[in-house]
């Protein structure tokens, strides 16, 4: 019978080895799968969930469903996401691997320039038409474009900033795997003009080359 003690300085060990060494992407697993429970009793702290004991496993700690249900896109940007990564499906935990599905509505719905700080992501476009591009880094700051059909694949690499513009008439809905369990999402407008509390407005003034009162205004819009 293990101790509380030993199974905390264990869990203590297991944090400091994964977090001593810096990765481009999510660890490989060390064991065949590592379900994520909230309960720290009887479990090891790995890539910042706790693991579920593998005996207890289930179906269902693999699962989800409903990737094919239509999301509502009356929002103003005219898109909706729906992540399906380790928050949905516990099992993916310290799999390097989720999927997101985006619905765009016609004429314009768009998914705004935005990056995932730990994931590369490949997107296939189930319906419609969509132009998406994403953008290299300093100093070049190259936009890589192009207009996908249904069928088509692209690629977004990790930690470029991206988007997906609706130019067809119809609704648009694509399917993306992401090469992380947690990729994370930084969408550039929320971040930079509706951060909390607000960023000091002569920062983004000088930063966007605009009007002190054009910024302010933007980070009134958010
Ligand atoms: C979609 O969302 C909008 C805004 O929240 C709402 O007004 C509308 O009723 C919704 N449509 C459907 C079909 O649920």
């Amino acid at each position: 019978m293990e101790t509380f003690r030993f199974r905390f300085l264990r869990a203590l060990f297991v944090f400091a080895l994964a977090s001593s060494s810096v990765f481009a992407s999510d660890p490989s697993p060390l064991q065949d799968f590592c379900v994520a429970i909230n309960d720290p009793n009887d479990a090891v702290f790995v890539n910042g969930k706790f693991c579920k004991d593998p005996k207890l496993a289930t179906a269902d700690d693999f699962f989800f469903s409903g990737l094919n249900i239509c999301k509502n896109t009356t929002n103003p940007v005219g898109s909706t996401v729906t992540p399906v990564n380790v928050v949905q499906i516990p099992g993916l935990n310290t799999l390097g691997i989720s999927l997101v599905r985006i619905d765009y509505a016609p004429n314009g719905g768009l998914n705004p320039p935005h990056t995932h700080p730990r994931a590369t992501e490949i997107l296939v476009v189930m319906e419609g038409t969509l132009y998406v591009g994403f953008i290299t880094s300093n100093p070049d700051n190259r936009l890589i474009t192009k207009v996908l059909n249904q069928g088509d694949v692209f690629v977004f690499p990790v930690g470029l900033v991206h988007f997906q513009f609706n130019v067809g008439k119809c609704n648009a809905v694509a399917i993306a795997a992401m090469s992380s369990q947690n990729p994370g999402v930084i969408a550039l407008a929320n971040a930079v003009f509706g951060s909390n509390p607000s960023i000091n407005p002569d920062v983004l003034s000088k930063a966007f080359k605009l009007d002190r009162n054009m910024a302010k205004n933007l980070q009134s819009n958010f």
